[in-house]
């Protein structure tokens, strides 16, 4: 009876500090991660890291089965931090939410260790569909603000995501990501050659069909010409109404050819 009593507080002393530990890790992500933060008192006041602290207290009731209660905690800290985690949230340890205001955690949102989420970030789904529906983001992920992170993709270990990128496809790790729909520019510290995106130059796809349709078309009709004797010879073509020439006697350049008078 002693030795199970004793087990038990054993086990929740660990439970205890295991806990501890992951404030604290919490506290040194916003230590090392904004070069805005003094001291730690300072860093004490950061609402990201109230919210952080208010959802692992949501999460452990969620996991419990406390569904109401953890709703109630994630809505509170929403209320006072403008920070909104579903409980059901998987977080990682070393979460560091910057700023903060606006940030969405969706549900069935799994977030790995040492992540850096600034405002204004959405980790959200696409549709109304139940079952896994939100991103699962790996180790050291930074998320730039206003980045919308949507579906359950894969956002693989030290992938960064640009400030207002629209992901909805995986990111491979050590990916840098920028721009809608989100397209990778760094690969491996390598920079991703891309399309030309200077403003006076922007491709124009149309005019490119346009002038490819062109010169098919002056190919074949010289083809065409070649096949039949000349490129004066091929057929008339109908006008934009349709009508065929009546005339289909092929027109020639150079003097005129009179017919012989009769008589
Ligand atoms: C994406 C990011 C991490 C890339 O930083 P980096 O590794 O230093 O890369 P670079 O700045 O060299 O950018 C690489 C290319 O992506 C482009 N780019 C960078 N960030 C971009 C963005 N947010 N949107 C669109 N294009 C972007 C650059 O113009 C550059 O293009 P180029 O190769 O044609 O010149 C960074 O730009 C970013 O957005 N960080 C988020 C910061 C943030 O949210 N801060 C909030 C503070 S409150």
């Amino acid at each position: 009876m002693v030795a199970k009593r004793r087990g038990r507080s054993s086990q929740s002393y660990g439970r205890f500090s295991a806990a501890l530990a992951t404030l604290r890790d919490d506290l040194r992500a916003a230590r090392e991660r904004d070069p805005a933060a003094h001291s730690t008192s300072e860093i004490l006041l950061y609402q990201g890291l109230h919210a952080v602290w208010m959802h692992r207290g949501a999460h452990a009731l969620y996991v419990r089965g406390h569904r109401f209660s953890s709703r109630l905690i994630s809505q509170i800290s929403r209320f006072l931090t403008g920070i909104e985690i579903h409980p059901g949230a998987r977080i990682g340890r070393g979460l560091f939410i910057d700023h903060g205001m606006g940030v969405v955690i969706g549900e069935t949102t799994e977030i790995g260790d040492d992540v850096t989420v600034y405002q204004g970030v959405t980790l959200g789904g696409t549709g109304k569909q139940g079952g896994k529906r939100h991103p699962t983001v790996g180790n050291r992920v930074i998320v730039g603000t206003g980045a919308q992170v949507l579906g359950p993709l894969v956002i693989g270990d030290d992938a960064k995501i640009g400030a207002g990128a629209i992901v909805i496809r995986d990111v491979p790790p050590d990916t840098t990501v920028v721009g809608n729909p989100g397209r990778p520019v760094i690969i491996s510290g390598k920079r991703v050659a891309g399309p030309e995106l200077e403003h006076t130059r922007l491709p124009d796809p149309v005019a490119e069909s346009l002038e490819t349709l062109t010169r098919r078309v002056t190919e074949l009709e010289h083809q065409l010409g070649s096949s039949q004797g000349g490129p004066e010879d091929a057929p008339r073509r109908a006008d934009a109404n349709g009508n065929r020439p009546t005339n289909t006697a092929p027109h020639r350049e150079g003097p005129e050819v009179r017919a012989p008078r009769e008589g």
